[in-house]
């Protein structure tokens, strides 16, 4: 467990008197310390000034100098951190620095890291606190780890950074920080749900956990094989079919804006808990990554968690379609015809394309049930978009040029960016089926993303502003970033609580 606080900044040298406590500063790209910066390098000797020189040190962000101080000075390290330039440094720049602090801490063995954040690195477009408030929100970001199957490895293997101290305007700092929190503490519920393994996240505990969350003031109500099976939800069960495992469907409702009749917002979130492709069975090798096939119901147990946390002035409702994909003698088999929900027939020609049969009746359940005025899922649909996007943007598919245009603008600001991609009758005509109102796959095996998106707006009424994001290649890095360490990324909890906040709170 880490502890994260804020202090004054006259309070920057408290921890020092801790055994293996670090001290981070920056340094911008014209590489000017700040004043504490400076009174400290006097104190060393110019040992600052002189790790500076070095030619590699260009004050960037992600670049470091570590200095060991000599008697006299009670930190046990002094890491100096680039900054950047001032003209591109925005709120984003702050959470990037203290997770890198953080990153820094944990490489180093250090168990009290000070991020000392000086009035001479904050840009005017912060106002007071902001900075501060980010630079918590990068460092909670960048702490995390999911260690709890760990059982023999050694202290110095793990990280272990244990007290972290943000030291700025603490006082501002709180009037930005509850937002912020509340938005850490949903990706981390997202992070904890995406990384556990199939054997411990399956449909039931999933719906387990969101039931939890009824001590947040959330309505959660949970919908098991029977109801489904009475409402006809059959698309989203013959998925399930093949797995022991019984399928779930959470409905998770916040209801916060001012105007109690107001219609809602409504994000639907793919989870396949596991996804072995059914009898249209995957290959051996990656197969494991299939766990994280529920990174869309993920991100929206964690959206919900964060607007309840926030107490956001909106209605939304979270729709997690939950299911186990496995081959089975009870399984569907490739050629099947379902009966979905919105009473469209499905010729079920590939298995391993079930995310799609999963979203047609939670889309068409949450439309029928909450008439919201807009729609979005989020869904590791397809290995495509992969291929289309690479792993920096996420697909967007819309039927609604505003609405892609919101989502679309906040990428920048949030990180969680998205790229569109078209669509049109070209597309929606590969996936008219021979026996039935369309097949759950195109027929020449081109554009898969958008084939899948045009299978998605076929479960879309008229009126509705739909948007489908496409995660497959988001949700989930093998690379680590200073505020995302290996493995699930949360990718969309801030884009849709951003989105709320910037247009849906009343
Ligand atoms: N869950 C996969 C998509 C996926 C692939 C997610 C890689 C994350 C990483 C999805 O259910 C799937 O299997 N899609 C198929 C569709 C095909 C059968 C039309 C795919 O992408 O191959
Ligand atoms: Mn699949
Ligand atoms: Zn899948």
């Amino acid at each position: 467990m880490t502890h994260f606080h804020y202090h004054p900044r006259s309070e920057w040298q408290q921890q020092a008197t801790q055994e293996r406590s670090l001290c981070v500063l920056f340094v911008t790209s014209d590489k000017a310390l700040g004043i504490t910066a400076k009174s400290l390098d006097v104190q060393m000797d110019g040992a600052l000034t002189k790790a500076l020189q070095s030619p590699y040190m260009k004050g960037k962000a992600g670049q470091s100098v570590t200095v060991i101080p000599s008697q006299g000075v009670a930190w046990s390290w002094v890491v100096v951190c680039g900054m950047g330039d001032a003209a591109s440094r925005t709120s984003m720049s702050y959470e990037q620095a203290a997770g890198e602090a953080v990153k820094r801490a944990n490489e180093l063995g250090a168990t009290h890291l000070t991020v000392m954040l000086e009035e001479e690195m904050i840009v005017a477009e912060c106002a007071h606190g902001v900075a501060e408030a980010h630079m918590m929100l990068g460092a909670r970001l960048g702490a995390y780890y999911f260690g709890k199957y760990f059982t023999t490895k050694k202290e110095h293997e793990l990280p272990c950074v244990q007290h972290v101290v943000i030291c700025g305007d603490d006082v501002a700092a709180q009037t930005h920080h509850p937002r912020l929190e509340a938005l850490a503490e949903g990706m981390i519920a997202t992070r904890d749900v995406v990384s556990e393994p199939a054997n411990v996240l399956h449909p039931q505990s999933f719906a387990q956990k969101c039931e939890d969350m009824r001590a947040l003031g959330l309505e959660v109500q949970v919908l098991g094989e029977d109801e489904m099976h009475a409402l006809g939800m059959n698309a989203l069960l013959g998925v399930g079919q093949g797995s022991v495992r019984a399928s779930q469907l959470v409905v998770l409702r916040w209801n916060g804006a001012t105007k109690k009749d107001s219609a809602p917002i409504a994000f639907v979130g793919k989870g396949v808990c596991f996804d072995s492709g059914g009898i249209s069975i995957k290959p051996a090798a990656g197969m494991e990554e299939m766990k994280w096939d529920m990174g869309g119901a993920g991100a929206v147990y964690g959206v919900m968690r964060t607007l309840a946390l926030r107490k956001a002035c909106v209605h939304a409702v979270g729709i997690l379609g939950l299911v186990e994909n496995m081959p089975d003698g009870n399984a569907q088999r490739p050629g099947d015809v379902v009966v979905s929900y919105s009473g469209q027939t499905i010729e079920v020609n590939n298995t391993d394309a079930e995310g799609r049969l999963v979203l047609a009746d939670a889309l068409w359940y949450v439309q029928e049930k909450f008439r919201p005025h807009t729609v979005i899922d989020l869904a590791t649909l397809t290995g495509a978009i992969i291929v289309s996007l690479g792993k920096k943007y996420a697909g967007l598919f819309s039927n609604n040029d505003v609405l892609a245009q919101r989502i679309m603008g906040l990428g920048d600001e949030t990180g969680d960016e998205t790229w569109r991609l078209p669509m049109g009758d070209y597309y929606d005509k590969q996936i008219n089926s021979d026996i039935a109102d369309m097949q759950n796959v195109g027929t020449d095996k081109e554009a898969g993303s958008i084939t899948a998106a045009q299978f998605l707006q076929r479960f879309i009424q008229k009126d509705v502003a739909w948007a489908h994001v496409d995660i497959a290649g988001t949700a989930w890095r093998k690379k680590a970033t200073a505020t995302s360490p290996k493995g699930a990324t949360a990718y969309g909890v801030r884009l849709l609580d951003a989105l709320v906040a910037r247009y849906y709170e009343v």
